[in-house]
Order: C-alpha cells, then sequence, then structure tokens
C-alpha cells in the first residue's frame, strides 16, 4: 500500500538527497512533463540512484534548481531527456533516480523495467504525430472544444448543479480525494487546516476554504485564503491559494463563485484585503482574477512576494493581484 500521503517536491528534495541509492519514495509535484500520463496531483514512486542507472526509455526524477521533474529519458550519451509528447528537450539537470510506479487518487501503476521498450516506442509515436502540424491542429481543436463555451451545455449536464460554499470538517474525505488527483498539497496540511483553521464554527474560524460541491458531494473546485505568515512566508494580509477547478466543470464560473464565496468571508472576518500570485503566463487565472475586479499590485509587494517565493525555492515568475474584500 502506498501511503496516504506524499510530501511536496520543494520539501521532499532534502530527504530524497539523503536517501541511500536502491531505496524508494513517493514524490508529488513532479512537473507537467509526462502529461497526459501524469496530472498535477498525482505522485511517482521514485527508486534512489544516479545517471548511471538509467536507460533509455526509463522515466527519471531530475532535479533542477530546487525543481523536481520527471522526464523520460531520450539518450544517455550525450544525455538527454524529453516531455512524452511534443518530445521536447529538456537539458541538464541532476538524476535522483527512475520512476518504478505512479499513483493517480487511488490507483497505482507499476513501471517495472521490461515496460521500458513500449513506453519509448509510444514515447516515439507520440513524437512523430507531434511532429505533424495537423495532428497538433487537431489536438488544440478537441482541447479548445472540450473547454469552450460550445461544449458547457454538456459538461453542465454530465457534472450537474454544483453548491459554491465554505467547507467544513465532515467534508474533508471530499477534499482529500479531489486534492489528491489535483492538488500538490499534502493530505496532512489540507486535514489540519479544515480542522483546526477553516472548519471551525463563525466565531472562531480563522482563514477559510471554499469548495464547488455537486449532488453526491464529490468536490469538482477548491480554493481557500489565510494568511502567507501562517505557512512561514514573509508575507502580510490573507492570499487566495489553491485555487483549482476541474477539467469539466471549467468555464462555468466555479472558480468566480468560489472567490467571491473567499472573499465575503475574509471581509466577514475583518481582512479589508484579499491577494493572489499567479504565474504571469496563466492567462485563465488571471482572467478569473481581473473579472472579479483584482487589480496588479504595487511594483513593490510584487517584488517582495517573488522574493518571498525564490527564497523558498520556487523560479517562475509571479503577478500578484489584490482587491478590498467587500469592493
Ligand atoms: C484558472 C481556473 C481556476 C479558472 O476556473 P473556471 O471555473 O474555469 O473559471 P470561471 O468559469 O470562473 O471563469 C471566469 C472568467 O475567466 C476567464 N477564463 C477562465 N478560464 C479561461 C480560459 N481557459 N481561457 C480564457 N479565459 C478564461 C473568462 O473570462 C471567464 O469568463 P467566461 O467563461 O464568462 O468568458 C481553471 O482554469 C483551473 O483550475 N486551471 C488550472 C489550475 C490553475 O491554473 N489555477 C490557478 C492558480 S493561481
Amino acid at each position: 500500500m502506498p501511503p496516504r500521503k506524499s510530501p511536496s517536491a520543494e520539501v521532499v528534495l532534502d530527504v530524497l538527497e539523503a536517501l541511500p541509492p536502491g531505496q524508494k519514495l513517493w514524490v508529488r509535484g513532479v512537473g507537467a512533463d509526462l502529461a497526459p500520463l501524469l496530472r498535477s496531483g498525482d505522485a511517482v514512486r521514485v527508486l534512489r540512484g544516479g545517471v548511471d542507472s538509467v536507460a533509455r526509455g526509463d522515466v527519471v526524477l531530475v532535479r533542477q534548481g530546487r525543481r523536481l521533474v520527471a522526464q523520460v529519458v531520450a539518450s544517455t550519451t550525450p544525455w538527454r531527456t524529453t516531455t512524452l509528447v511534443g518530445a521536447e528537450d529538456r537539458r541538464g539537470g541532476e538524476v535522483l533516480g527512475r520512476v518504478v510506479a505512479l499513483r493517480r487518487g487511488r490507483w497505482v501503476v507499476p513501471l517495472p523495467r521490461p515496460f521500458r521498450p513500449a513506453l519509448w516506442i509510444a514515447q516515439r509515436a507520440l513524437a512523430a504525430a507531434w511532429a505533424r502540424p495537423r495532428t497538433r491542429l487537431v489536438y488544440r481543436g478537441v482541447r479548445d472544444f472540450f473547454f469552450s463555451g460550445w461544449s458547457r451545455p454538456l459538461r453542465r449536464h454530465l457534472v450537474g448543479a454544483l453548491e459554491v460554499r465554505l467547507l467544513r470538517a465532515e467534508d474533508l474525505e471530499a477534499l482529500l480525494v479531489f486534492a489528491g488527483e489535483r492538488l500538490v498539497v499534502s493530505a496532512s496540511f489540507l486535514r489540519r487546516q479544515l480542522r483546526e483553521r477553516w472548519g471551525l464554527d463563525v466565531a472562531s474560524r480563522q482563514g477559510a476554504a471554499a469548495g464547488a460541491l455537486d449532488a453526491r458531494g464529490r468536490v469538482h473546485g477548491f480554493a481557500w485564503v489565510d494568511s502567507y505568515r501562517q505557512e512561514g512566508l514573509p508575507l502580510d494580509g490573507v492570499w487566495v491559494r489553491s485555487l483549482v477547478v476541474a477539467p469539466q466543470a471549467r468555464r462555468m464560473g466555479v472558480a468566480t463563485r468560489l472567490l467571491e464565496c473567499l472573499l465575503a468571508e475574509a471581509h466577514r472576518q475583518g481582512e479589508p484585503r484579499v491577494q493572489a500570485d499567479v504565474d504571469e503566463d496563466n492567462a485563465a487565472s488571471l482572467r478569473t482574477f481581473e473579472g472579479l475586479g483584482f487589480r496588479r499590485a504595487s511594483e513593490a509587494l510584487t517584488r517582495r512576494t517573488n522574493e518571498a517565493w525564490d527564497a523558498a525555492g520556487r523560479s517562475k515568475k509571479l503577478v500578484v493581484l489584490e482587491r478590498d474584500s467587500g469592493g
């Protein structure tokens, strides 16, 4: 049985490096290079070992700065790794081990050594297909349709009505199922926060989590608002975190409703402003926040936020947005 929780990539880096060769560890948050085989909330089991323990077609975990990424080995001399689809070259980095299993929700998929030729053939076939402009066009067309307004009635029908509300302690199991598939946040963190802060009664609640739940209590969207200082980051005020809507429920106003719910609760708790930091290339998220009246924060706050995250080991540039909670 895999462990119930897997620590995030940043937390696990030091543990992994100290692990003797031959030992295994579950790791989450290992990038998007293995998409669609691996989604953001999935975990990989890594067999600790160096570059001499892997061969072409293996899936490896590579350290790039403070980031951990899972990639396919394209060649060992010279050393070259690629993405699963698209065969984009990824150079550099230090090999920390071979990926021997993937975990999605409750499912564990072993990646035994004999699987290597099959994965390599699949990777080459995907690369060859991807090289044809027509394939890329069709893929983008299908993807755009899936997330577009055109498919909205169909998706609305499949998902059913969603209730957006603050999460309570009894929502924990449903939240952990969603988090296991879509979030890079440990189960223990969510459990503790929901029990000790977000799920308390109105008088003692601190911060808050909001979820979009269907008629069977399944979570299709989630976000929370809380103080960064509580997580050890030197930034004042409260910040929106982990905003994620499941693909089937996107472009239906779910993120907008989640944010409205959190803004109202922050206002009730006496927080005058709510802030958010978003990857600069995340157009969907930026538009969602801007649609609700969030505006770009001052250069000073943007710089401080990026510095705080750089120091915590994250390298991607962030845009900082803010809004009055009651506005
Ligand atoms: C970003 C995200 C949370 C948006 O969720 P959502 O429920 O689809 O957002 P909404 O339906 O409330 O969209 C609000 C508006 O934002 C804009 N928007 C949202 N997604 C968009 C997209 N993919 N492309 C263009 N505009 C988009 C639109 O203007 C939209 O209004 P409209 O549908 O009436 O045109 C969702 O795409 C997601 O989970 N992405 C992956 C995780 C992520 O990036 N999280 C943000 C981390 S900061």
